[in-house]
């Protein structure tokens, strides 16, 4: 099963407490974008998903915004840190075997699971407005991508944005192949194929960030916003 076999590297990651992804701000590219890409329903809201989500900011903002957001998360830590450093009141409840945390006083929704299995926990037929994608599509494992996308469809219906912040650098050398790993722009394309149609909305040259952070020299090391819309 996709993802089953890397979810210890995550949780053992969280146990250690080496979140280093982790923002201790909302996302600046994420605020700028959301208003503008989201269409939100007559009654103001803009159903919201972030797959694997960790304990990012960005759940809590998009709340704050009127929306009600759901997030996927492997790590029952890092769920409960979400709750806990937001000092939010929360429920467990359990869905298709899988815990399931709703928060009681913003509309805000985790799903303890695996990301793979989601579609068949939340039902199939169950879609969201809006995807945010940072440090998912990143992180899983590149012979998980097809799998990935597959998942990704099901939980989109036409008219779905699809908003992910990626990575394009060289692994010519293999000193650093990630995570975060590469995702180019023309993978994604041909991953979702006539399913929905992406365009570039910005790419930022981080390359002396990239080579200090992750102690690689690459000849390249890019940020890129890519946003899709379903066409199915
Ligand atoms: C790089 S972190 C990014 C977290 C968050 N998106 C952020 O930007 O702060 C990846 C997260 O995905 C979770 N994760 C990894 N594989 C997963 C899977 N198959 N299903 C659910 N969560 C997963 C990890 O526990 C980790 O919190």
């Amino acid at each position: 099963m996709s993802g089953e076999g890397v979810m210890s590297y995550w949780l053992d990651k969280w146990v250690a407490g080496d979140t280093k992804w982790h923002e201790s701000e909302v996302n600046p590219y994420f605020k700028e974008y959301f208003p503008k890409l989201c269409k939100k329903s007559s009654q103001g809201s803009c159903k919201t998903l972030l797959p694997l989500c960790g304990k990012s900011l960005d759940l809590k903002w998009i709340s704050e915004q009127g929306c009600e957001v759901f997030g996927v998360e492997c790590s029952k830590l890092a769920i409960e840190s979400f709750f806990q450093e937001h000092g939010l009141k929360f429920e467990i409840t359990n869905l298709a075997g899988s815990d399931v945390y709703k928060c009681l006083n913003q509309p805000i929704t985790i799903y303890c699971c695996n990301f793979f299995l989601f579609p068949s926990i939340v039902g199939q037929g169950v879609t969201f407005d809006f995807i945010w994608d940072r440090g998912s599509f990143v992180a899983i494992e590149k012979s998980d991508r097809k799998r990935y996308a597959e998942v990704m469809l099901a939980l989109m219906r036409p008219g779905s944005v699809h908003l992910i912040e990626a990575f394009d650098y060289d692994v010519g050398d293999g000193c650093f192949e990630g995570p975060p790993r590469s995702l180019p722009f023309k993978e994604v394309q041909k991953l979702f194929g006539d399913a929905c149609d992406y365009e570039l909305l910005d790419v930022l040259d981080k390359t002396e960030l990239g080579r200090q952070r992750f102690n690689c020299n690459f000849s390249s090391f890019k940020v890129g916003y890519y946003h899709g819309v379903c066409k199915k």
